[in-house]
């Protein structure tokens, strides 16, 4: 069985995806990308796009309404060279046709498209057009329970040319809580020549396995990677030397910071917040999480709610009380 990172926007960078990637996930996928924020030279758009060396396979999600400016973007992702060699720097592009989030699915895009398998087409083909990557759809079971519109959309990014679907076995009106139904995507998965990468609500090796039961060909898994990344590990059954939140955010600061270097390098025009900006920015809600669930956490939430800087971040990973523990290693 193949276990993928789920996009999640604000997370999935390239720091968190190599940190994944270290911890054995077998594939990871950017943050949505706006195609319409693409097309109309929106610069900052471009760094959700950068991977960093020695990521593994990454798949470019990316999200819009309009025909040009998606077919525009699948062009862009798919020139972008890996830094690791010479190599398409994707292995997938990625149509979202599932979040529920207003602003995105005002403008037409997102789960507006749950109940438009036309435009899924329309979009799909755009893709499929403009590169030579293999493109795939993530969506949802429908808008609400007792409407399945998932089997339409799977027949639609068929007749696209679409290789795969990725879908949350859940609903629109559920957004991202509420039971996961499998019935449902076991249902897709044998009626659909496609394959299907099943995700929601992955949690431990039990999920995985009722998730594995439905015929899926991969597992994909968002928020518990947010606390554990060594989640992939545990469920494949092999050993990558971490596993606790602490040391893994240890790992992650490292890869943020080289991230932060290589995009001031590489974008000298563009504003990128100085290493204390960055950080704060970026490594606050991670910490949140890495920490969830371990002893005297409710301190360290005050504690990290008036974290600002790179030193005070350094600070508090080097607190004695988190440093792994030999129950920990087991
Ligand atoms: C904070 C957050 C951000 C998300 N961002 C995206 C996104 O950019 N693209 C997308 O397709 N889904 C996004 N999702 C949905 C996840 O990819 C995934 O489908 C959902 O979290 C269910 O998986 P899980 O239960 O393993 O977290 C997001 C979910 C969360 C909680």
């Amino acid at each position: 069985m193949k276990y993928v990172l789920a996009p999640l926007a604000e997370f999935t960078d390239a720091p968190f995806r190599l940190t994944c990637h270290e911890a054995g996930a077998d594939q990871t996928y950017t943050e949505m990308v706006s195609a319409a924020a693409l097309f109309y030279g929106h610069g900052p758009t471009r760094h959700l796009m950068e991977t960093m060396p020695g990521e593994g396979p990454v798949a470019c999600q990316i999200f819009g309404a309009n025909e040009e400016e998606i077919a525009f973007t699948a062009a862009e992702a798919s020139k972008l060279m890996s830094p690791d060699g010479d190599k398409p720097r994707f292995c997938e592009i990625n149509l979202n046709a599932g979040c529920p989030m207003p602003r995105i699915v005002r403008c037409g895009a997102g789960a507006s498209l749950v109940t438009d398998p036309e435009r899924v087409y329309r979009l799909l083909k755009a893709i499929v057009a403009n590169t030579t990557l293999p493109v795939t759809l993530k969506t949802r079971l429908g808008p609400r329970l007792g409407e399945n519109t998932v089997f339409e959309l799977a027949d639609a990014a068929e007749r696209a040319g679409a290789s795969g679907l990725c879908v949350h076995a859940r609903y629109t009106s559920q957004m991202h809580g509420g039971p996961v139904n499998l019935d449902v995507l076991a249902e897709l998965v044998s009626r659909t020549r496609l394959p299907v990468t099943g995700n929601g609500g992955v949690k431990c090796a039990e999920d995985a396995r009722n998730m594995a039961a439905t015929g899926v060909s991969a597992v994909m898994i968002g928020r518990t990677a947010l606390r554990d990344p060594s989640i992939f590990a545990r469920l494949k059954g092999i050993n990558v030397g971490i596993f606790s939140g602490p040391e893994w955010a240890r790992r992650h600061l490292d890869h943020l910071l080289d991230f932060r270097r290589m995009l001031v390098s590489k974008y000298p025009v563009d504003h990128v917040p100085c290493e204390d900006g960055y950080v704060g920015i970026k490594m606050h809600t991670h910490l949140f999480r890495y920490f969830s669930g371990m002893p005297g956490a409710a301190a360290l939430r005050a504690r990290l709610n008036s974290i600002r800087t790179l030193a005070e971040v350094r600070e508090v990973l080097a607190m004695p009380a988190l440093a792994p523990k030999n129950s920990d290693l087991i």
